[in-house]
């Protein structure tokens, strides 16, 4: 069991991590000299991933050495405490950052038992910082969160991505996304995870669904989501599963019928004209 006077402690760390690897971002911010793909086209990694990373791990080993961490860019870094692992992403919206679109941040979340228990979020381009632990609420700048009172989907605004495999399967959310943006006032893609989890947990958006997505996308914002007030689960509304890379996530008034709609799109071909 994880103390509270813990959580403060972690949080801390967390914050003092993220905030330094946001220093990075910011420094490198229009100066990338190096930018490669991953493996699939469109997914990339600039030198700056790996220096913001590098500046997370510093911080996090040097105060929590016991602690795991599964780092986006350098894989698994074992702990002697295997129920304390970090999720963590340097640069969640690389490609953004990659073209200069000031949409992208750095996040840190605390899994305890494979569950996220705490998550820290930082936004360099806007200069906020999200922090949420469990039972402890969750905030934007040391200010209380809370997610919007959109009850209905037809005055919903939304916001989804699309995995790197997208060219590769017909499952790539573009039916999802189509019919959505029918039913509502709008979809956003973001492209950043992360971020679209705390427009959530602030209201700004009212729910965000996405397949194909890591753990450090989401480990964070998803606890910063439910500690505002929303729900997070898979499509279908049972606990979400990390590893299997679908995640909703909503105010909790639009979750149900979300889920359902999620559930019966019905193909492209068959309605979009
Ligand atoms: C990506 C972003 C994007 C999402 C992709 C992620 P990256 O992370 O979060 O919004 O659609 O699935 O992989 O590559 O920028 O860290
Ligand atoms: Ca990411
Ligand atoms: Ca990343």
């Amino acid at each position: 069991m994880t103390s509270v006077d813990q959580l403060h402690n972690f949080l801390d760390i967390a914050t003092q991590a993220v905030l330094e690897a946001g220093a990075v971002l910011k420094t490198h911010q229009g100066k990338i000299k190096t930018i490669q793909e991953k493996g699939r086209p469109g997914d990339l990694v600039t030198e700056v991933d790996k220096k913001s990373e590098d500046a997370l791990l510093s911080v996090l080993k040097r105060h929590l050495p016991d602690h795991a961490i599964l780092a986006e860019e350098s894989g698994q870094h074992k702990g002697k405490d295997s129920d304390y692992l970090w999720a963590i992403d340097p640069l969640d919206g690389t490609t953004n950052y990659a073209h200069g679109y000031p949409a992208y941040c750095v996040s840190a979340g605390l899994l305890v038992e494979g569950k996220p228990v705490l998550g820290v979020i930082y936004d360099p381009s806007l200069d906020e910082l999200y922090r949420a632990a469990q039972g402890l609420g969750a905030t934007c700048n040391y200010q209380p969160i809370q997610v919007s009172t959109t009850a209905s989907l037809q005055q919903s605004l939304l916001v989804t991505g699309f995995a790197y495999d997208r060219r590769e399967t017909s499952d790539n959310n573009y039916a999802e996304f189509c019919y959505l943006t029918h039913l509502t006032q709008g979809v956003r893609r973001g492209g950043s995870a992360a971020l679209d989890l705390v427009s959530v947990a602030m209201g700004r958006l009212d729910g965000y669904w996405e397949r194909g997505i890591k753990p450090w996308d989401v480990a964070a914002g998803t606890i910063i989501v439910e500690e505002a007030g929303g729900r997070i689960s898979a499509y279908d509304g049972s606990p979400l599963d990390l590893q299997s890379g679908r995640i909703l996530a909503t105010n909790g008034l639009l979750h149900d019928s979300l889920s359902q709609t999620l559930s019966q799109t019905p193909p492209l071909e068959s309605w979009a004209n």
